[in-house]
């Protein structure tokens, strides 16, 4: 039987419903035991723990032979590296715990570096604490940029325009949700002996651009939008203008300088899997919600 977190987002909903339509046993963790009825109906057991619940989430966990686990964004807390390591403490705690053979944790490109990548940060954290757990091998998805956070900068189409802090030219690894969902799905079935990382996103080209997401716009649309570049440095005080608290908005405006400077950067030699589902497939979907 595989655990699974986050059922209710992106990446979580697919790989429990990936689980299930292989005919795997799965546990859903959700936090409102309401949210968990759509996969009790589908033959699912329901876990009800919050992710900084160490004690509930070892009985989520017990009796798993492997669970997919993710440190998931919080625009409320005004210390978010302190609520990543509550997180990733009780996750940690638990997983030792219920005895969980195989965790795989939904980490990002850039998780190899200790510092300076905004919130990327904490994803090194987490990592370095399932990496240390007797009896336990960890899967670290290293996932790309997500294609669904493109969704953000929608709502200018209205006015012709795609904003980014992104020069206009510069190639972005992307990722479909969908695709990360389906990894963690094949990564808990195919089991693992070993502690290790796999890269997820990018094309053979090495990357999405705003003017490849501008052309796709145009596809799909018909009216191609103008990409207007803004700067870097701007980045935190325009996402406070939107509610982000502070430390959360120079955390994102730290991880984008360092994807641009290229300290956020795939790293040669890991096990890579390039995107399956299309920026524009996912862009359609986006439009049209
Ligand atoms: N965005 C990117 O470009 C990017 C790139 C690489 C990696 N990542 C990683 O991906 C993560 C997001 O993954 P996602 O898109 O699959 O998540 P998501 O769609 O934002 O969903 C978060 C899920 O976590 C649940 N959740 C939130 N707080 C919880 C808590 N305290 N206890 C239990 N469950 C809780 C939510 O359930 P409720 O229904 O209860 O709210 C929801 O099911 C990020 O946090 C980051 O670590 C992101």
């Amino acid at each position: 039987m595989y655990v699974i977190a986050g059922v209710t987002g992106n990446t979580g909903r697919v790989a429990a419903e990936t689980l299930l339509a292989r005919g795997e046993k799965v546990r859903v963790v959700v936090r409102d035991p309401a949210k968990g009825q759509a996969f009790a109906d589908k033959g699912a057991e329901v876990a009800v723990a919050d992710l900084s619940d160490a004690a509930a989430l070892t009985n989520a966990f017990r009796g798993a032979k492997g669970a997919y686990v993710l440190v998931p964004p919080n625009f409320v807390v005004t210390d978010f590296a302190a609520y990543q390591d509550g997180i990733s403490d009780a996750i940690a705690q638990a997983v030792a715990a219920a005895k969980v053979p195989h965790v795989v944790l939904l980490s990002s490109v850039g998780a190899d570096v200790p510092a300076g990548t905004g919130p990327i940060a904490g994803l090194y954290r987490a990592e370095a604490k399932l990496s240390n757990i007797p009896g336990t091998v960890a899967t670290f998805i290293r996932a790309g940029y997500f294609v669904e956070n493109l969704g953000g900068s929608l709502g200018a189409l209205a006015h012709g325009i795609l904003p980014t802090f992104f020069a206009a030219d510069f190639p972005v690894t992307m990722i479909a949700t969908q695709d990360i969902g389906e990894l963690a799905a094949t990564l808990l079935i195919e089991g693992a002996s070993q502690t290790s990382a796999v890269q997820l996103g990018g094309t053979a080209t090495g990357g999405t651009t705003y003017e490849d997401v501008a052309d796709a716009i145009g596809r799909i649309t018909g009216k191609r939008p103008q990409v207007v570049v803004n700067p870097v440095s701007a980045m935190s005080d325009a996402l406070q203008g939107f509610g982000v608290p502070k430390t959360m908005a120079d955390l994102y405006q730290e991880m984008t300088t360092a994807m641009l400077n290229g300290t956020i950067t795939h790293q040669p030699g890991l096990r890579t899997i390039p995107m399956k589902t299309s920026v524009e497939t996912v862009l359609r979907g986006l439009l049209s919600a």
